[in-house]
């Protein structure tokens, strides 16, 4: 049977790619079990895993501006420790990236080939990795970039503004960024087409389709939630400022999963009714289970 590693496991993602992908043999390796920028850890952890996911990263946006060398520690650096240990190992890496590789000045999706020009630390250093790792080992290594992450668990946009629905009368919300919500289920459904299809190389983009924004994302938590959505209000980028830029067009095309035969991503609509359906609603809830 198919042994899966993932590390970065108590994350928002890594919780959902453990629960997600129950079908395999699976483990989870939080950052104490192990801490992928310790090199030397790594192979007798991993060695009898023939699938690794990378969900560890540096994810703190802003805080990379000011931390560069321990954003590219995590993304740069210990990706490429676990591609090197991939190699040595036998194993297929699947690296976890960001639509922030990518400057968000563009108006069609980006392709999986676009030129990437991250406008970022964060992005730069997500960049790094997706580098390192195709440098360390080609053959073996998936790259799935993915943007806009909602979950169980873990911090979101739509648990943020589901919270803040409870308590605040109006919110003002960026309606100037473009992006594809996306479903932390889905990744485990789209890496298990992967598995299931004994794809081991390539770049993914690993996004639900369609497009919005955080204002008409925000205002749909609200229908779902069976609140007035007219309380969520337009505001622009320029309200906000932030030490890191956000890009304004994240929207990523997904013709590599048509090309090797499989199902594009379904659109980030029907992602988000299933997972409110499935607990996303709970976070409209006072009360927190
Ligand atoms: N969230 C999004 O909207 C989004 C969008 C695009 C791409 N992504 C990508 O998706 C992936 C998962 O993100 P996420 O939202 O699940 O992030 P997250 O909740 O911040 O989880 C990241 C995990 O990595 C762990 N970690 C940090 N440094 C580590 C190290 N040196 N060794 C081992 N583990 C380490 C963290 O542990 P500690 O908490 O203990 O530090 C945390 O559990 C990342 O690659 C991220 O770049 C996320």
């Amino acid at each position: 049977m198919t042994r899966i590693a993932v590390v970065g496991a108590r994350g928002m993602l890594g919780r959902d790619l453990v629960a997600g992908l129950d079908d395999y043999e699976i483990d989870p390796f939080g950052r104490n079990e192990l801490d992928i920028t310790n090199s030397s850890d790594l192979a007798e952890a991993l060695q009898s895993y023939s699938i690794v996911i990378n969900a560890a990263a540096f994810t703190a946006v802003d805080d990379a501006e000011s931390q560069r060398d321990e954003a590219f520690a995590i993304n740069a650096d210990g990706p490429r420790n676990l591609a090197r240990t991939c190699r040595v190992i036998g194993a297929t890496l699947f690296q976890i990236s960001t639509d922030y590789v990518f400057d968000g000045t563009a108006s069609t999706p980006y392709g999986e080939d676009a030129v990437p020009n991250p406008q970022s630390v964060y992005g730069q250093s997500k960049l790094a990795g997706e580098r390192a790792v195709l440098a360390e080992n080609p053959d073996s290594t998936i790259i799935l970039r993915t943007s806009w992450l909602y979950g169980a668990h873990g911090t979101s946009f739509p648990r943020s503004i589901l919270q803040a629905g409870l308590s605040r009368q109006h919110l003002d919300v960026v309606n100037d960024q473009w992006g594809q919500p996306t479903w932390t289920v889905d990744v485990a459904r789209m890496i298990s087409r992967l598995i299931g299809a004994d794809i081991s190389n390539g770049v993914f983009h690993t996004t639900n389709s369609g497009k919005t924004t955080w204002h008409a994302l925000a205002s749909r938590l609200f229908e779902l939630a069976g609140w007035d959505s007219s309380r969520v209000r337009e505001t622009t980028s320029e309200t906000f400022s932030r030490p890191a830029p956000r890009p304004a067009w994240s929207v990523l095309g997904h013709d590599e999963w048509l090309t090797r035969g499989l199902p594009a991503p379904r659109k980030w609509e029907d992602a988000l009714a299933e997972a409110w359906e499935c607990g996303l609603s709970r976070f409209a809830l006072p009360e927190q289970p």
